[in-house]
């Protein structure tokens, strides 16, 4: 599902190093404390996600709220695999009330729920989202007693706000494991329900996962794309370049750099560490930010990712009597996204800019989950060589404890 081209030095010059990180790496996604590696090839995962679906199938607009990590995921996966025929999904991912009463224009009953994600049960973004569904479910005449027609909710399994309204409102609650944290989690009932809901195959997307973990945890150096990867990215940090740009070659993966740009800044950026994530899609930002790319300091280390199928294509033979039309008609459009991404890799290369290839098979179901998992996987194996925890974010926690102490300072 993905492959990789060059780049990298000959296996055996690597192969200490390797030994060493796979090692660290397996010893981290091993510890109880930490599920995401484990979690997505657990018997029954998906199933609570899938028959909660079920429930809510006669429903036509799914509302999905939350932040970071409760929606990035969720918000990827939709824009990469779509939404099935008749049913529409709207995330309510800010507290910009400005943007809130435009979102709002769209909710009606009886078809409009709301899937509200926590892991905390406790985000002040979030609650204040909940606190202005339930008022407009009362204004529409829904009393508390029949919440759980219109709401689902998902949270830690034991502690937290949400789990003890969900408990005392007789919700739908589902489950962010306690040990797989927000950004860790598109690949729990987090993004499997909003995804099984909106008619993506979850089997196959944990399928793709579970699939990746052979790629991820090979013995050989020269099989193991999780650690030559980490470890190429490490040299290139230390040659200064400190910036990361993702660059599929697909606007479905658009929102999947989003995702992983805040995996990347969160996970990494600590104690003074960290490399700057930059999300770009081609060709679009090859009319953007390559040019900087290419020419500008010589700080960035790039992923350069195309997809091998489309699942459609369209000529480009025409009539036109236009130069640059003719020049394009022998082909089809897929092809010229090939052009694009090759010309590109060429003209790196010119300006001695490094980078990696991979290759997405296609973007589907399986693609992505093996892509969600190697994504998740690379951060924790950069993040052990730059010997950080990847999984804490002191920094956030301080932000959001200041706020609150400010709603403390000025409650009335
Ligand atoms: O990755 C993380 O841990 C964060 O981005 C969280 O997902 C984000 O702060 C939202 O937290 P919660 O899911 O507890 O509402």
């Amino acid at each position: 599902m993905i492959k990789w081209n060059g780049a990298f030095p000959p296996a055996d010059e690597q192969e200490r190093d390797h030994q060493t990180l796979l090692a660290r790496f397996q010893q981290t996604v091993e510890r109880a404390d930490i599920g995401f590696f484990r979690h997505c090839h657990d018997k029954g995962a998906g199933t609570a996600a899938k028959t909660t679906a079920r429930l809510f199938a006669h429903k036509k607009h799914l509302v999905h709220v939350g932040i970071g990590g409760s929606s990035l995921g969720p918000e990827m996966l939709l824009t990469a695999l779509g939404v099935e025929k008749g049913k529409r999904v709207q995330f309510l991912n800010n507290i910009d009330p400005d943007a809130l009463a435009h979102q709002m224009t769209e909710w009606a009953l009886p078809d409009t729920f709301f899937y509200v994600v926590s892991k905390s049960g406790t985000t002040a973004e979030t609650m204040a989202a909940l606190a202005i569904i339930t008022s407009w479910l009362e204004s529409k005449g829904v009393s508390a007693a029949k919440w759980k027609e219109h709401l689902v909710v998902c949270t830690d399994p034991q502690k937290g706000d949400l789990r003890a309204l969900a408990r005392e409102l007789h919700l739908s609650c589902l489950d962010v494991p306690s040990n797989v944290g927000g950004r860790f989690s598109v690949l729990t009932d987090v993004g499997l329900f909003p995804a099984a809901w909106a008619g993506v195959n979850v089997d196959q997307l944990l399928l793709g996962a579970e699939t990746a973990r052979g790629l991820l945890l090979a013995k050989d150096a020269d099989k193991n794309l999780l650690t030559r990867t980490a470890l190429w990215i490490e040299a290139r940090r230390l040659e200064g370049r400190t910036m990361t740009v993702l660059m599929p070659y697909s606007s479905l993966l658009k929102d999947f750099t989003a995702w992983w740009v805040q995996l990347w800044a969160e996970s990494l950026g600590k104690e003074g560490k960290g490399l700057t994530p930059v999300m770009a899609f081609g060709a679009t930002d090859q009319h953007s930010q390559m040019q900087l790319f290419m020419q500008g300091p010589q700080d960035k280390a790039m992923l350069m990712l195309d997809v091998a199928v489309h699942a459609r294509d369209f000529a480009l033979k025409n009539t036109l009597n236009a130069a640059a039309a003719k020049a394009l008609a022998p082909f089809t459009l897929g092809q010229l996204m090939e052009a694009e991404f090759s010309g590109t890799l060429k003209a790196l290369e010119d300006e001695k800019r490094p980078y990696i290839r991979l290759t997405a098979l296609q973007v589907d179901a399986q693609t992505v989950g093996a892509l969600v998992l190697y994504f998740e996987c690379l951060t924790v194996a950069v993040g052990l060589l730059l010997n950080i925890d990847p999984f804490n974010q002191p920094g956030v926690e301080a932000g959001k404890k200041y706020a609150n102490d400010w709603l403390t300072r000025h409650h009335p």
